[in-house]
C-alpha cells in the first residue's frame, strides 16, 4: 500500500499575518505539486483567515494549532472547531507545548478529538514522551495512556480520519535545542503506536493510519525519518518557518515516493 506522505508545518507563534502571507508565497513559488504527498500549513489562528485566501487549495491544506472542545458559548478567548470548519481540513490535537505550558490533560485531548470530528476537521493527535519519562523507561506506558485516551470515542468510522503524531518531547527544538531522536527511536515507538491502534481497531485500521515522526525534522535529516517503513509523514516545527528548509523536506519525501514506486 502506497499511502500519501503528509509533510505538515507547524509554525506555532510566529509570524505576523505580512510575515505569514510573505513565506505562503515563497512556498508557492518553490513547492511543486506532487501527487503522492500531501502538504499541510499550519500557521497561527489570527493568520488562518487571510492566508485562505491567498492559498492555492489544490497544493496546499490549512490546519490549525488548536481549538476548543465546545462549539459555542461562553468561553472568553477560545475558538471552536465549529468555527475552524469551512477553513481548515486538519487540526493539532494535544501539541507538547499544550500539554505542558496549558495543562492540558488526557481527557481535554479526548474531549478535542472528538469536537474536531463532530466539525470534520481531521485530527492530528500529537503524543510523546519527556525526558525524564524516557529516563525512567515509561515511553511505552505514556503512549499507550496517551493513545487510548485520545482514542477513547472515536467509532472504527472515524478512526480513518484520524492522524497520529510521534513528537518525543526530549528531541523537540524548543525544549532541547541540539538533540534528535535516532531513526531508530522513531521507528520503534511509531510502531508501538501503531500496534495500540491495531488492538483497538484490527490490523486493517492500524495500517491504513497515517502516523508522523514530529520531532526535530530538517532538510538533511528528513529523508532518515520518511524512509522509515512506518513513517507516513513529518510534523515540522523551526525549518517550516524557512520556506527553502520546508522545501526541502517536501522534496526529500517525493525522492522517497518516486523510489518505493519504481
Ligand atoms: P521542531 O521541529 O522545532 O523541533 O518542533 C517540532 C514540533 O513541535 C512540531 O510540532
Amino acid at each position: 500500500m502506497n499511502k500519501q506522505l503528509l509533510i505538515v508545518g507547524n509554525w506555532k507563534m510566529h509570524l505576523t499575518v505580512h510575515q505569514s502571507s510573505l513565506l505562503v508565497h515563497r512556498l508557492q513559488q518553490h513547492i511543486k505539486t506532487h501527487r503522492d504527498i500531501e502538504v499541510v500549513l499550519a500557521p497561527s489562528m489570527l493568520v488562518l483567515q487571510p492566508i485562505s485566501v491567498e492559498l492555492d487549495k489544490r497544493r496546499f491544506k490549512l490546519c490549525a494549532q488548536d481549538a476548543y472542545f465546545k462549539d459555542e458559548g461562553g468561553y472568553t478567548g477560545e475558538v471552536s472547531f465549529a468555527m475552524l470548519g469551512d477553513l481548515v481540513q486538519y487540526a493539532i490535537i494535544g501539541h507538547s507545548s499544550r500539554r505542558l505550558f496549558f495543562g492540558e490533560t488526557l481527557d481535554t485531548v479526548r474531549d478535542k478529538v472528538q469536537a474536531s470530528i463532530r466539525n470534520d476537521i481531521m485530527p492530528i493527535i500529537c503524543v510523546g514522551e519527556t525526558q525524564q519519562e524516557r529516563d525512567a523507561h515509561e515511553t511505552r506506558q505514556v503512549l499507550h495512556d496517551q493513545v487510548t485516551t485520545a482514542l477513547m470515542n472515536v467509532t472504527s468510522k472515524d478512526i480513518e480520519k484520524i492522524v497520529i503524531a510521534y513528537e518525543p518531547l526530549w528531541a523537540i527544538s524548543a525544549f532541547n535545542k541540539n538533540v534528535t531522536a535516532k531513526p531508530e527511536d522513531a521507528q520503534k515507538a511509531i510502531s508501538f503506536i501503531r500496534q495500540q491502534v491495531s488492538e483497538l481497531y484490527g490490523d486493517r485500521a492500524a495500517k491504513h493510519m497515517r502516523i508522523l515522526y514530529g520531532g526535530s525534522v530538517n532538510e538533511h535529516d528528513a529523508r532518515s525519518y520518511l524512509e522509515l517503513p512506518e513513517v507516513d509523514g513529518v510534523l515540522v516545527g523551526a525549518a517550516s518557518l524557512n520556506y527553502l528548509q520546508f522545501t526541502g523536506i517536501v522534496d526529500a519525501a517525493h525522492q522517497i515516493q518516486t523510489e518505493r514506486k519504481s
